[in-house]
């Protein structure tokens, strides 16, 4: 008996957990001066919600946006974009505490992603517009002339911070996924996860591949080519390796770089040059460098020293932009600091093995050297059978 009232009362717990998380809070919620709505939706994104009534006759609308839980040093938002999706080009309701303290409502129509949201009137009218600031809520409410008759409509709402009055730039994460569809007249809405998702998860793909095999792969592999070929017994074993970890970075990086072309070709209106063009640079002299091995001539060539100057110069010039513009990536990402704390990582990391790897060479070299004083096999190396001489140091570093 007592058992079955324990389950029957956790039942009715999960229960009521499940309807309440699935329930249309929206729905609840009761406006002061008796304003009432025939439709609402809870927005996915922002603590934010979306009330109206639409009127076929003169498809006009009334909207009572709120997004609860903001102070006043807080500017919310909410607008159609009638043309795209996304914050470019959209028409905003835009809300705020103004310099006198007071809340204040205005439209912005907003032309691009440096916007300041100055005041600026919408391609569509706008009859009537107010804002209320109740215990913590931001209400913007409207009329609207929705354009042509138009019912369904992309729609995206935002908040940031206001310094000295006005908006500054909102965060990133969850404040990029906060676009839409709305249907004014069925109530069908839709939130954006297909699009401004996947365009984030564009962006990590593009990211880690980029930085596994630019940021990763090519250091290391540079590390082998460098430090293990000082021993005669990785002969040629570095040399594959090498190369080896050179092709999969260059595949993977290829593959990341393409990724990063689809992106840029995606974005509107925001460009990150600086980034874009390391990106191409780093593309050809990566692509130079594969086609380079298969041109390189035999190792007692006379011009192979100067392919050895090339071939380490524009090594060492790749891995340095490489760790430039995942920096760069970094910036414009804003990945969780945690991203950035383990790459840095990862490159101390490297660096501490070269420099020791380094001073353990010299070592080895400078005792050999005492050691062989004028034996005739030193300086002269052989670079076994393969001839190769990557990225490797100068002969005088190589220990038969
Ligand atoms: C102070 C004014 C604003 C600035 C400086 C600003 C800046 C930006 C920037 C730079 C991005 C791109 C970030 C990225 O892709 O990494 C962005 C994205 C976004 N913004 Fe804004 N924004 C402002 C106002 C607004 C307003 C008023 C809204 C909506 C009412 C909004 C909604 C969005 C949304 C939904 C995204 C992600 C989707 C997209 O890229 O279009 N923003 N914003
Ligand atoms: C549109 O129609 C509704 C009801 O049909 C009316 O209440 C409202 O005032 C009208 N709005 C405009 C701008 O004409
Ligand atoms: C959307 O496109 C229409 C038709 O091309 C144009 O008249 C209107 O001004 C555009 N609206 C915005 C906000 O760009
Ligand atoms: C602040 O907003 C209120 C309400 O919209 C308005 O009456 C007042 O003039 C505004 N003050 C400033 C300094 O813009
Ligand atoms: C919108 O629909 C109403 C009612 O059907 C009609 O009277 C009005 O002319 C239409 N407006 C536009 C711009 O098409
Ligand atoms: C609302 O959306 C659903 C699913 O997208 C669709 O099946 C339904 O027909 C839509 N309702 C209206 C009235 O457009």
């Amino acid at each position: 008996m007592d058992k079955s009232w324990k389950i029957a009362l956790f039942s009715c717990l999960l229960i009521s957990l499940f309807a309440s998380a699935y329930a249309q809070t929206c729905a609840s919620y009761t406006f002061s001066s008796n304003r009432l709505y025939s439709k609402c939706n809870d927005l996915p994104y922002l603590n934010s919600y979306l009330h109206w009534n639409y009127h076929p006759t003169n498809g006009t609308v009334d909207i009572a946006f709120r997004h609860t839980n903001v102070d006043t040093s807080t500017w919310v938002a909410w607008a159609l974009n009638l043309n795209g999706t996304g914050m470019a080009g959209s028409q905003a309701l835009v809300a705020l505490h103004n310099t006198s303290g007071l809340p204040h409502a205005y439209t912005s129509s907003v032309s691009g992603y440096g916007t300041t949201l100055a005041e600026s009137t919408l391609s569509f009218s706008v009859p009537s517009l107010s804002v209320e600031y109740v215990s913590s809520d931001m209400l913007i409410y409207a009329t609207l002339v929705l354009p042509s008759n138009r019912t369904s409509l992309n729609q995206v709402w935002q908040a940031g911070p206001v310094s000295g009055g006005t908006p500054g730039q909102h965060p990133s994460g969850n404040n990029l996924l906060s676009t839409g569809t709305v249907d004014f007249l069925s109530g069908n809405t839709s939130s954006n996860s297909g699009g401004v998702a996947s365009q984030m998860r564009k962006r990590n793909t593009h990211g880690i591949l980029n930085a596994i095999s630019w940021g990763i792969l090519l250091p290391v592999g540079a590390i082998i080519a460098r430090y293990l070929k000082t021993f005669k017994s990785a002969d040629p074993a570095w040399f594959y390796l090498h190369v080896t970890c050179q092709s999969a970075a260059y595949i993977v990086g290829v593959a990341g770089w393409a990724t990063g072309l689809k992106l840029g070709s995606d974005s509107v209106g925001i460009q990150y040059n600086t980034h874009r063009n390391i990106g191409i640079t780093l593309f050809c002299l990566g692509t130079l460098q594969v086609f380079a091995l298969l041109l390189r001539p035999k190792k007692d060539h006379k011009y192979r020293l100067y392919w050895n100057i090339y071939h380490w110069g524009v090594g060492y010039a790749v891995i340095i932009l490489s760790i430039m513009n995942i920096f760069k990536g970094f910036d414009i990402l804003n990945p969780g600091k945690s991203w950035k704390r383990a790459y840095i990582g990862i490159i101390i990391a490297l660096g501490s093995i070269a420099c020791i790897l380094e001073a353990f060479t010299w070592f080895v070299v400078l005792s050999r050297k005492k050691k062989n004083g004028s034996d005739p096999k030193y300086p002269h190396v052989s670079n076994g059978e393969n001839g190769v001489n990557g990225y490797g140091g100068t002969r005088s570093q190589q220990v038969v």
